[in-house]
């Protein structure tokens, strides 16, 4: 199917709706626990022949539309001169959190060819396999709040305190800090499209957790807006998947991107009418669903698609990473079965 997924993104009309699966490749696979007895998160990140392989383990089993390229959110940062861990069952740390604006002005912001050479070389090995095969490769990155989080906090938060506490105390510093993680993720992005990522995608996973609306369009939206405006440059699709911005969506749409991924908290016809049907969307089956039995799975995969209507544009998706206790045969017949009823 040529290009279905990006013809999708551009909101042109396909034969039947592409589909592809945030944190498609991860845990739930024992493929990719084989590999990680053997291998440190990071080290698969940092080694191009292991990511490229993670990358297509999905799409090897399951015949997805699209291929992401194994990496995380976080790697950009160490670049910049933030320690960075996965802690087993513990997530993300930072060793050296900021704390101050002297730590905002210390932090580098260097090339990605020269920081991020292992996801650069994984997208042009995914690419390189992937094209007789008509899966295009999706690069992504995270957007500045939600780096800005983990930089500050030093890991994963709950409330965000230390984050807003020195969004609203030291303001300046906030923009600079902000500033400096656009500069770094719209290069990290344009070097991702150059070395072959045919689409990309901005991951705002916590600023809607964290901020209210007006918090938001002053201390977010502009930042957002740059990274958007300057990643357009790449000349392909640009997915904006902001997670839990039901209360202010359209400002969150608005700050760009081509697609936007609607997280699963809202029906996508209701989610969709807000972005303006048309923009082309992905998403939103909530990624809870492939944990219950197939007939109650079934019927929630065919509510997100009816209410997508057969209009063009929609990216069949989950509204929020698959989670490690998925059963295998669920994803199988997610895929299959999105195959065919829209077929
Ligand atoms: O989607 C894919 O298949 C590509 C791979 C991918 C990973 N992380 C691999 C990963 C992507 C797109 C991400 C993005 C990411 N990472 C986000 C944004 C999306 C979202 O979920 O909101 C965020 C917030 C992170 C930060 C992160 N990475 C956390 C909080 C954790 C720990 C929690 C967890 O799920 O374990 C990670 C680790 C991580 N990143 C894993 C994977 C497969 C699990 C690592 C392992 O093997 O132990």
């Amino acid at each position: 199917m040529a290009e279905l997924f990006l013809r999708a993104c551009r909101g042109e009309p396909v034969e039947r709706t592409p589909v592809w699966l945030l944190r498609q490749a991860g845990r739930y696979q024992p493929e990719y626990r084989a590999l990680r007895e053997k291998h440190s998160l990071l080290e698969l990140i940092g080694t191009p022949e292991l990511a490229a392989q993670v990358t297509m383990l999905p799409i090897d089993s399951f015949g997805l539309d699209a291929a992401i390229v194994f990496s995380d959110i976080l790697p950009p940062l160490v670049g910049m001169g933030l320690e960075l861990d996965f802690v087993k069952g513990d997530g993300p740390r930072i060793g050296n959190p900021i704390a101050s604006p002297r730590d905002v002005d210390l932090l580098g912001a260097p090339p990605a060819e020269e920081t991020l050479t292992a996801t650069l070389e994984a997208i042009r090995i995914v690419r390189g396999e992937l094209e007789s095969r008509d899966v295009p490769v999706i690069g992504f990155a995270g957007a500045p709040f939600t780096l800005a989080s983990y930089a500050i906090e030093g890991g994963t938060s709950k409330d965000f305190t230390r984050t807003k506490a020195f969004m609203l105390s030291e303001p300046a510093a906030w923009k600079r800090l902000l500033g400096k993680l656009v500069t770094v993720q719209a290069d990290y992005l344009l070097a991702q499209a150059t070395a072959g990522a045919q689409a990309l995608q901005v991951f705002d996973s916590w600023a809607g957790r964290a901020l209210g609306r007006e918090d938001y369009l002053r201390y977010v939206a502009p930042h957002n807006r740059e990274l958007y405006a300057k990643v357009a440059a790449a000349g392909v699709p640009v997915i904006n998947f902001s997670l839990g911005v039901s209360a202010y969506l359209e400002d969150a749409a608005a700050c760009g991107g081509d697609v936007v991924g609607l997280d699963w908290t809202l029906p996508l016809d209701e989610a969709w009418g807000r972005v303006g049907l048309d923009r082309p969307v992905q998403g939103n089956l909530d990624p809870a669903s492939l944990l219950a039995p197939w007939r109650e799975l079934a019927v929630r995969i065919d509510d997100v698609l009816e209410r997508a209507g057969g209009r063009p544009g929609h990216v069949f998706n989950v509204g929020h990473g698959l989670t490690p206790g998925t059963p295998v045969d669920n994803v199988r017949r997610l895929v299959e079965h999105v195959h065919e009823r829209t077929s």
